[in-house]
C-alpha cells in the first residue's frame, strides 16, 4: 500500500470495549468504554461482558470517528481482535468489524491481542524523542498474560517465556480480592503500596525454570498468611493495608524482575520494554527505570493509556499486517486462544 491508510480499530476482548482512528502510524483517536458492572462482582463476568459490548459498540466507534473527525467512505480497512480473549465479548468485536468491511467494502485485518499489546510501543507518539529499536525484550504483564518475548521487528516475536498458572495481573486482583478492594484491584493495590513498607511481611517467591513464571502459589501463600495474622488480631489488615500491599507487591516485582533480568543478560539485550495493563503499575516503571541506570539499558515505558487494553494497539498492529498482506475473509472468526 502506497498510501498512508486510515484504520478503524476495534478492542472487544475482555471488559474494555474501545475503538481507534490511526493514520499510519498516528493515533487521531483512542475511545475507550470500561465496564463498572464487574465491580459488584470482583472480577469480570462473561456473560455481562458480551452484554455491555453490545452496548458500547456503536457509540465508541461513533466518538472515534467523530474525534479523529474522519468519515466512514475514508476508512482504508478495519483491524479488530479475534483472539485471544473471551469469547462471548471477541464475538461482539469481530462481528461488527466484518459487518463494517463488507459494507465498506474495504480489508479486514485480524489482529492478535498480545502482539498488539507490544506493538503499541511503535505507535508515533508513545516514544516520539527515541523511537523505540529492535531487538527488545518486552516484558508483556496483563490480566489475563505474563510474558517475556523477544521483539526482533513488528512481524518477529518470539516468547522466551510465560506463566505456567495465573497472570501477574490475577495475582494483583485476587490479593485485592481477598483484602476486601475492589476490581480491578491491580491499580488499587498499587496507590495503596506508594505509602506503605514493602519489607513489613515476608510473602514467598514461586520460581519455576528458566523464563516461565508462576503466580498461583504466591496468591495462596498470601492467603494463608493473611488468614494467620487476621487469627492473631481481627483488625490487622486495616491497621497494615498499606504495608501489606506494599510487601505483596514487591514479592510479585521480585520476581518478574528475576527472570527479565536473567532474559537480559542471557540474550545481551540492551532495550527493555514492558506492556500490557499491569505495566502501568507505578513500583514496576520505577523499578525497571532504575535496572536502566544500574545496567546501562534502554527502558521504554509505555505511556499510560496504552498499556491498559486499547484499540490504538490494535490499529497500530493493524497497520503491520496490513503492510504485511494479513487480510481476513468475511468468514473468519473470533478465537479464545489463538497462537501467538
Ligand atoms: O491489559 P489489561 O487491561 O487487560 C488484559 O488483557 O488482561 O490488564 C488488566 C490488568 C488487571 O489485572 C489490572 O488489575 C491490572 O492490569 N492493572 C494493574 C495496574 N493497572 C492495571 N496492576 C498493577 N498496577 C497497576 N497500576
Ligand atoms: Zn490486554
Amino acid at each position: 500500500m502506497e498510501q498512508i491508510p486510515y484504520i478503524l480499530a476495534i478492542e472487544s476482548s475482555c471488559d474494555d470495549t474501545s475503538a481507534a482512528v490511526l493514520y499510519g502510524n498516528k493515533v487521531l483517536s483512542n475511545e475507550v468504554a470500561s465496564q463498572e458492572v464487574h465491580t459488584a462482582y470482583g472480577g469480570v463476568v462473561p456473560e455481562l461482558a458480551s452484554r455491555a459490548h453490545q452496548q458500547n459498540i456503536v457509540p465508541v466507534v461513533d466518538r472515534a470517528l467523530k474525534v479523529a473527525n474522519i468519515k466512514p467512505s475514508q476508512l482504508h480497512a478495519i483491524a479488530f481482535t479475534n483472539g485471544p480473549g473471551l469469547m462471548g465479548s471477541l464475538l461482539v468485536g469481530t462481528s461488527f468489524a466484518k459487518s463494517l468491511a463488507l459494507a465498506l467494502d474495504i480489508p479486514l485485518v485480524p489482529v492478535h491481542h498480545m502482539h498488539a499489546h507490544i506493538l503499541a510501543h511503535l505507535i508515533e507518539d508513545a516514544h516520539p524523542i527515541t523511537p523505540i529499536s529492535f531487538p527488545f525484550i518486552c516484558l508483556t504483564v496483563s490480566g489475563g498474560h505474563t510474558q517475556l518475548v523477544l521483539v526482533k521487528g513488528p512481524k518477529a516475536m518470539d516468547i522466551l517465556g510465560e506463566t505456567i498458572d495465573d497472570a501477574v495481573g490475577e495475582a494483583f486482583d485476587k490479593a485485592a480480592k481477598i483484602l476486601g478492594l475492589p476490581y480491578p484491584g491491580g491499580p488499587v493495590i498499587d496507590k495503596l503500596a506508594q505509602t506503605g513498607n514493602s519489607g513489613f511481611m515476608a510473602f514467598g517467591r514461586s520460581l519455576v525454570d528458566g523464563y516461565n513464571f508462576s503466580f498461583s502459589g504466591m496468591k495462596t501463600s498470601f492467603l494463608y498468611n493473611l488468614q494467620k495474622k487476621v487469627k492473631e488480631d481481627p483488625d490487622f489488615v486495616s491497621k497494615h493495608l498499606n504495608d501489606i500491599c506494599a510487601s505483596y507487591q514487591n514479592a510479585l516485582l521480585d520476581v518478574l524482575f528475576k527472570k527479565l533480568e536473567l532474559a537480559v543478560k542471557d540474550y545481551g539485550i540492551k532495550h527493555v520494554a514492558i506492556a500490557g495493563g499491569v505495566s502501568a503499575n507505578s513500583g514496576l516503571r520505577n523499578r525497571l527505570t532504575k535496572l536502566g541506570t544500574d545496567k546501562n539499558l534502554t527502558v521504554y515505558l509505555p505511556p499510560i493509556q496504552y498499556t491498559m487494553d486499547n484499540a490504538a494497539m490494535i490499529g497500530i498492529a493493524g497497520y503491520y499486517n496490513l503492510l504485511a498482506g494479513e487480510e481476513a475473509p468475511l468468514s473468519i472468526s473470533a478465537s479464545a486462544k489463538i497462537k501467538f
